[in-house]
């Protein structure tokens, strides 16, 4: 299978949004990556429910929504109905992650949970992983675009390849935070099957935007 790529808006002219997204809106195996960010679980706040509901009736992209929320079961009560293709929260909310995804298990293609640089991929027990569509391993501190790639996320990917193969589980590997063509390269040979990238695709002109795309499968 082809390398899913997830160009990440929070790097696209937010004021021109809808022109930044057409230049790739016929590219194939490709996910439009929504950062949702409270302000709480992160510093930083993007945008949420109302422009992600807007923004579906403007692309056939599928939308890859990650939450960076302290209370995703509220957002994903609201988007239930909305046709998301991927949802991820971060494992590190209190919350029974069992339960959670079971409850919203048949509203969505795909469930992901997330972890941040200090979560160690052992902690994401078989169990859990039997549940998951998505594995998002953080590269950078979640919050803000254009950080340096944190190499420690090449293990994680590697362990959650290891594990994946010994059950023969599907769930994909997605990597985030400072992708570019090398550090992209490196998540690929350890097993990451999607890779999010903000900057290295809406950072450079947008007669660029798919070329850089392709750099990344
Ligand atoms: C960071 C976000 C990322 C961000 C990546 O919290 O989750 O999706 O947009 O940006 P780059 O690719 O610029 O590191
Ligand atoms: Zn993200």
């Amino acid at each position: 299978m082809k390398t899913i790529i997830s160009p990440s808006i929070l790097a696209a002219d937010f004021t021109n949004l809808i022109s930044d997204i057409s230049v790739i809106e016929d590219v194939n195996d490709l996910w439009l990556h929504l950062d949702v960010m409270d302000g709480h679980f992160v510093p930083n706040l993007t945008f949420g429910i109302p422009i992600i509901k807007q923004l579906k009736k403007k692309t056939k992209l599928p939308l890859d929504v990650h939450l960076m929320v302290t209370n995703p079961e509220f957002h994903m009560e609201e988007l239930k109905d909305v046709g998301i293709e991927n949802i991820t929260y971060h494992f590190e909310i209190e919350t029974n992650h069992m339960e959670l995804i079971s409850k919203y298990r048949s509203h969505y293609n795909s469930i992901g949970l997330s972890i941040k640089p200090k979560t160690k991929a052992q902690d994401l027990d078989l169990e859990l992983l039997k549940k998951l569509d998505l594995v998002l391993v953080m590269s950078v501190e979640p919050g803000f675009g254009g950080q340096s790639f944190m190499p420690n996320a090449l293990d994680k990917i590697e362990y959650l390849n290891k594990v994946r193969k010994e059950n023969n589980l599907s769930f994909k590997i997605q990597v985030d935070g400072g992708i570019n063509e090398e550090t992209g390269t490196k998540c690929r040979n350890k097993g990451a099957d999607n890779m999010v990238a903000g900057s290295y695709i809406f950072g450079k002109g947008k007669d660029q935007y798919k070329t850089q795309i392709e750099t990344l499968r």
